[in-house]
């Protein structure tokens, strides 16, 4: 497959990593950068010491390949600090989501890095596009993690309709080859993708997390604020709520935000029992898409599926819709 996205990049697969804060660290990233697609580091935390070792490890693991690789943070939170930093391991993107990208934007466009904008809404996808995003991901709410509340159905090909000849990846609920064969049916140049690369033997997460995300289906997920409040970075701007799996401080939370947002004690309970690892508490974000997950698969191999695959659905799509010959 050749897209804008793929030509841009001069990769052979329309297919990225989700800059999973935390998650997606640099042996990820490298995975599947190194497999063909695009591999972003979640530099979501702003941690700078993380993103030393992080950037030095995708660096040193694409080395040998000179496959392209990039970095992802927050836009409403990142430092400029942590954008400097990453600079200077020369990435071949930077993407920003979640708030207005424009504090960031300028030292990305400084240095000559094409700048991916993720975004949740027409308005945002507009302002993406006044600014010179080179590459704009339209994100729906069935993502894992914090979205806005478009559908990706729908909002996909409202943004492709927006973007022009600026290449858009799809984002949110993609978890096999259908979904990226119907990402590129909807006009999408690609997809972004991350819940999915969650279960990967590469990804930093708990063993439990990967199986969380495997015995769980996408009923058992939901969207909430609760998580932000409780936790320690409380200002998460309050429209973008986050995909979460059900636990026991969801179901005791529920419907009492503002009661929780005023209780200190709720809070510090919340967090100490994240910190001992309490499954009834610490969030595990994840996407609706998790009925379709149910092996961990070393990152690279499952670039390599959702490809094949995703031609097998587009054959089997074509297919579909020719009458063939008429009966008499
Ligand atoms: C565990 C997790 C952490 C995430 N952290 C970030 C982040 O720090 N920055 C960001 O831009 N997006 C983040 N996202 C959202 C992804 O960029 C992406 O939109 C989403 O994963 C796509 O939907 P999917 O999970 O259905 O594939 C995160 C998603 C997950 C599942």
């Amino acid at each position: 497959v050749a897209t804008a996205f793929t030509e841009l990049f001069h990769i052979r697969h329309p297919i990225a990593l989700a800059p999973m804060g935390g998650s997606a660290g640099g042996a990820l990233a490298a995975a599947v950068s190194n497999a063909g697609g695009l591999g972003l580091v979640g530099g979501g935390r702003e941690d700078c010491d993380w993103i030393t070792r992080e950037l030095q490890l995708v660096t040193a693991a694409t080395a040998a390949t000179g496959r392209p690789w990039g970095i992802g943070f927050q836009a409403w939170s990142a430092t400029e600090e942590a954008v400097a930093l990453s600079l200077t391991f020369a990435p071949a993107a930077v993407m920003l989501s979640f708030g207005d990208p424009r504090r960031l934007a300028a030292p990305v466009a400084d240095a000559g890095i094409p700048l991916i904008v993720q975004v949740t809404d027409r308005r945002e996808a507009a302002h993406a596009l006044e600014l010179g995003a080179a590459v704009i991901v339209a994100q729906g709410l069935e993502a894992g993690g914090h979205s806005g509340g478009r559908a990706t159905l729908p909002f996909v090909p409202a943004v492709v309709d927006l973007a022009g000849t600026t290449p858009v990846l799809a984002a949110g609920g993609i978890a096999d080859g259908r979904g990226l064969a119907a990402a590129l049916t909807l006009g999408a140049a690609g997809v972004l993708v991350g819940t999915r690369f969650q279960a990967t033997p590469e990804a930093l997460v708990s063993p439990q997390t990967a199986q969380a995300i495997l015995d769980h289906r996408g009923e058992d997920t939901e969207k909430t604020r609760l998580f932000d409040i409780a936790g320690r970075r409380v200002t998460w701007p309050a429209r973008y709520a986050a995909r979460v799996l059900r636990n026991d401080f969801l179901e005791e939370w529920r419907g009492h935000e503002e009661l929780l947002e005023a209780d200190d004690d709720a809070k510090r309970r919340f967090r100490e029992a994240v910190d001992a690892g309490d499954p009834s508490a610490a969030p595990i974000w994840a996407s609706e898409a998790i009925d379709l997950i149910d092996t961990v698969v070393p990152a690279g191999e499952l670039v390599e599926r959702l490809v094949r695959s995703a031609h097998d659905a587009m054959a089997g799509a074509a297919h579909a819709l020719d009458p063939g010959p008429t009966r008499a």
